[in-house]
């Protein structure tokens, strides 16, 4: 049910007993569940939900570039491609792309390009769709997050995953994983995200009031958040690979049964 009718907001964010309104601790995210390999007529896939935010990611690639003038002799090009449905807000959000979706889309672009080795394909793209069905803050970490994990289900040489999270203030108070309404009543927003194999920041985005001592704080308040999002990536391409493995036996196993 949505929290916000119009533009009113609640008058805190927080609930008698401290927390969260929805029931989070300053430094909880929200629940994350990611699957790899959900979109069969593409290369490599991912989902993720995560707390109310329903994305898809969908890889082809590397594959001829059309329009062919966009291709590159010396190396290959990615091309990502951001797409709010329109039910997915609570206002009917217009069909047509606007900046805010060509934004993200080109945000997304810039954290996942260092990943690759585009030198080894050239005259070549890698296209990434990204889906949202349901919005509820986020979206962008959220987008970041999933295309990278698609990109690794298309196996598509990549020096690590990059996983982002926003941080931010919500009622003066520092806090992790922003939803929506956090988003959009609270005081800050700084969406984040970093690349593993160097550990830098390859997104830095900042939205509302904080000084350079409380941008440090943030960063801090980041890196857990970061860390346990690294972890559930990981974990969901392992258990793909775990099930192949144990479905490989079992149909070594039918057959040795057979003769
Ligand atoms: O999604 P993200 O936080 O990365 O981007 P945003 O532009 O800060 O949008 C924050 C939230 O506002 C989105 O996640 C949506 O829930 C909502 N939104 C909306 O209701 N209508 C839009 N046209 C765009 C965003």
């Amino acid at each position: 049910m949505p929290l916000i009718i119009k533009d009113e907001y609640p008058e805190t964010l927080f609930r008698e007993d401290g927390k969260r309104l929805d029931g989070r601790d300053l430094n909880e995210l929200r629940p994350i569940k990611m699957e790899v390999g959900i979109v069969p007529n593409a290369d490599g896939s991912a989902y993720l939900e995560w707390g109310n935010n329903k994305i898809y990611a969908a890889v082809y690639g590397p594959r001829e570039v059309h329009p062919h003038h966009l291709s590159k002799p010396d190396k290959g090009i990615l091309r990502v491609f951001y797409r709010m449905a329109t039910f997915s807000v609570f206002d009917r959000k217009r069909p047509a792309p606007g900046r805010r979706e060509k934004e993200i889309s080109m945000i997304v672009a810039d954290c996942i390009e260092p990943l690759l080795f585009l030198e080894l394909y050239p005259g070549t793209s890698f296209e990434v769709f990204i889906e949202v069905m349901d919005a509820d803050g986020g979206t962008r970490c959220a987008s970041t997050t999933v295309a990278a994990l698609a990109l690794a289900d298309a196996g598509v040489p990549m020096k690590s995953l990059v996983s982002s999270v926003a941080v931010g203030k919500i009622d003066g108070k520092k806090v992790v994983d922003l939803s929506g309404i956090e988003d959009k009543a609270g005081d800050a927003d700084l969406p984040i995200a970093i690349t593993w194999y160097n550990e830098e920041i390859s997104l830095l985005q900042f939205d509302g009031d904080m000084n350079l001592d409380e941008m440090n704080e943030f960063l801090d308040l980041a890196k857990d958040a970061l860390k346990e999002i690294h972890q559930i990536q990981l974990n969901t391409l392992k258990s793909k690979y775990i099930k192949l493995q144990e479905e490989t036996l079992k149909q070594k196993d039918n057959k040795k049964g057979e003769k």
